[in-house]
């Protein structure tokens, strides 16, 4: 079965083929250039690029797979959660190609995607029950995976997403937009012990996270509790420092909650997903910090980040069970939609 996937959920536009069993085509239209100016995704900017861009890459997937679109035997699309805006040009998208072609048509959960990201093109077999961790720039959240269909939310972020936080904590030491890859950068020639920030933790509710804390300290650290925001009280050569202890930090909670979850839920593999997992330092932290029964799974570099890839195998693992989506199915920004349960 000849799957179309495709992802706008925020600022990449993308495209891809899928056959159940390999990844035939993979297209990724980065909008980074044209948010770089606003420090973070402008929403309406981010909608209208991918009304511009959809159907280009659509056709590059399918040239790239050395197909046409009388090929495509399903569409799997993101529909939530995301950008209304952006999200809706992909769901009308998908939706008027199912009608026109007249094929099924699922939407799927962007982030339940992401861990489905870790059974594609890959050797290592993920063993259940595992627990997941999405850390992207629009959701941290820890689940109990029993199996590919049975996914229990465990925690989730209380306030910004990790990813969210790595941008901001990046414009404040002056890095550009997406602010992730820039600290891992900055991060690399300091050192993560100079600065002892408190891995935050939340009391009694050891799955969820919180990273507004750690923002402000930074803040404060560059710029003292009540000085001007535009007087650092330290040195530009510290940066580095700040970088690293604060990467070390946030990741150290990741750790923490994942140990946690792994010791009431004993598991046999660990699954990771989303932008901010493509960082080595965190890919070494918890190579060197799980229990060496846990299987690790980390995606390939490309789709760790937003793709549609990952959209094209969970809607292609989906249908076989649901079915297509309703006719009338429709985009959502919030994650409440899911068909992840939020108890174990
Ligand atoms: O998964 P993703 O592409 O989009 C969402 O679903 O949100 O993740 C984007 C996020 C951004 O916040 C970006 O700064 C972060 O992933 N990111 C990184 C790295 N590369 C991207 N964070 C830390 N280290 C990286 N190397
Ligand atoms: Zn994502």
């Amino acid at each position: 079965m000849i799957t179309l996937g495709i992802e706008s959920s925020c600022d990449e536009t993308a495209a891809a083929i899928y056959d159940g069993e390999t990844l035939l085509s993979n297209i990724v239209l980065s909008q980074i250039e044209l948010h770089k100016e606003f420090g973070g995704v402008f929403p309406e900017l981010a909608a209208r690029r991918h009304l511009d861009h959809l159907i280009d890459v659509i056709d590059k997937a399918l040239l790239d797979a050395n197909l046409t679109k009388k090929d495509i035997d399903l569409i799997a699309v993101a529909s939530s959660p995301g950008l209304i805006g952006a999200l809706l040009m992909g769901v009308n998208c998908a939706k008027s190609l199912g009608f026109a072609l007249n094929i099924p048509v699922i939407g799927v959960n962007h982030v339940e995607a992401h861990l489905f990201a870790n059974f594609i093109d890959t050797d290592k077999e993920v063993l259940f029950p595992a627990i997941g961790l999405i850390a992207s720039g629009g959701h941290t959240a820890l689940f109990l995976m029993k199996s590919k269909d049975d996914i229990h939310l465990l925690g989730t972020t209380l306030d910004d997403a990790i990813g969210e936080c790595f941008d901001k904590v990046a414009r404040m030491l002056d890095l550009p937009y997406p602010g992730g890859p820039e600290i891992e950068k900055l991060a690399q020639s300091g050192d993560p012990l100079s600065y002892p920030f408190k891995t935050p933790s939340i009391k009694n509710a050891p799955f969820h996270f919180s990273f507004s804390g750690i923002k402000t300290k930074i803040l404060y650290t560059l710029y003292g509790q009540n000085g001007k925001r535009d007087t650092p009280i330290i040195p530009k050569d510290e940066y580095k420092n700040i970088a690293a202890s604060f990467q070390k930090t946030v990741f150290k909670s990741l750790l923490n909650a994942v140990k946690k979850a792994h010791l009431e839920f004993p598991a046999r593999s660990f699954l990771i997903g989303g932008g901010v997992s493509c960082n080595k330092a965190l890919k070494v932290m918890f190579e060197e910090n799980l229990p060496s029964e846990i299987n690790i799974c980390f995606p390939k570099k490309n789709l760790t980040l937003d793709n549609a890839a990952m959209i094209a195998a969970l809607g292609h693992y989906k249908y076989r069970s649901d079915g297509p989506s309703p006719r009338d199915f429709t985009a959502s920004p919030s994650s409440k939609t899911t068909s992840l349960s939020f108890c174990v």
